[in-house]
């Protein structure tokens, strides 16, 4: 199984958000999405799972065409994803927000859950088990009937991959998951990411923090304004000039951002003295 980007562009406007961007993602691996803000990892996660349009290109799962597809049939077709900000249904329980996106491709059962109560309770029994599951996966299984919006941050953000997991995607897409985690949680995730590794799925994670991705991660592909920076193995990346000059700038500009810093202290030192 197979993602395809193929030429792919976004445009806001007159603001090129993604430039010509073409590369692959297998099953079987974690693929790392990384870059400085404002690179295009969001707006790649966002246009493959068919929030936002492609302006040209192409992407495609297996050779099916996915953009130009609505939302739910993207959803449908195997592709779930989590944001970068938490969006859960806060009022609803844990289990809720799994339940509400189970087995999205047996939609056309729901009339026999109608006319047929006890199909109807066993396919919800069965379902609420398989939700459970997951929960107990990430260690969630105590707060099931807790209200998600009142659950602490780390378990939020925990709980929005269970969510992901409920549809059995076959294409699981993470936007900055470790966002506002501290170190044990972030470790925490990093093992259970791991253990979602599965030759019928393929993971993309849009990540900042590099412990995790240089951890986790087969794969690396590196997005600099909005193009396709570099591409390959933790250790190639860690090893490319290219991207250690996209983070941390050029020579230059390093000596610019020292000589603005010294500036800024002798500000605030001038303002210390009048002060006083
Ligand atoms: N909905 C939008 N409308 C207009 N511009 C957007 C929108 N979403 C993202 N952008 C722009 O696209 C570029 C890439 O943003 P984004 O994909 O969020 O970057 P990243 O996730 O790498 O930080 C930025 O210049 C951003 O301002
Ligand atoms: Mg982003």
């Amino acid at each position: 199984m197979t993602l395809v980007f193929s030429n792919l562009r976004k445009q806001y406007g007159a603001n090129v958000a993604i430039n010509d961007v073409s590369t692959a993602f297998e099953a079987g691996m974690i693929h790392g999405v990384i870059g400085p803000n404002g690179a295009g990892k969001s707006t790649l996660i966002n246009m493959t799972a068919g929030s936002y349009t492609v302006s040209a290109g192409s992407i495609s799962l297996d050779g099916r065409r996915l953009d130009g597809m609505k939302k739910y049939e993207i959803a449908n077709a195997g592709i779930a994803r989590t944001y970068q900000n938490i969006r859960l249904f806060d009022q609803m329980t844990a289990i809720e927000n799994l339940e509400v996106c189970a087995y999205p491709s047996e939609v056309n059962h729901t009339w026999r859950e109608v006319f047929w109560p006890p199909y109807g309770r066993a396919r919800a029994k069965a379902r609420r088990e398989s939700c459970m599951e997951i929960l107990q996966f990430f260690g969630l299984e105590r707060y099931a009937d807790v209200e998600a919006g009142s659950l602490p941050y780390g378990r939020q953000r925990m709980l929005e991959i269970a969510r992901a997991l409920a549809m059995k995607p076959r294409v699981l897409l993470l936007d900055e998951p470790a966002a506002g985690l501290n170190h044990h949680e972030t470790a925490e995730l990093t093992a259970k990411l791991a253990e979602l590794r599965s030759p019928d799925r393929i993971i993309l994670v849009v990540e900042h923090d590099m412990d995790l991705v240089m951890t986790l991660c087969d794969r690396i592909v590196v997005m600099h304004h909005g193009k396709l920076l570099f591409q390959g193995s933790p250790s190639e990346v860690q090893a490319s000039s290219d991207v250690q000059l996209a983070y941390l700038g050029t020579d230059n500009d390093i000596d610019d951002i020292r000589a603005a810093a010294q500036d800024r202290r002798a500000q605030l030192g001038i303002r210390a003295r009048q002060r006083s």
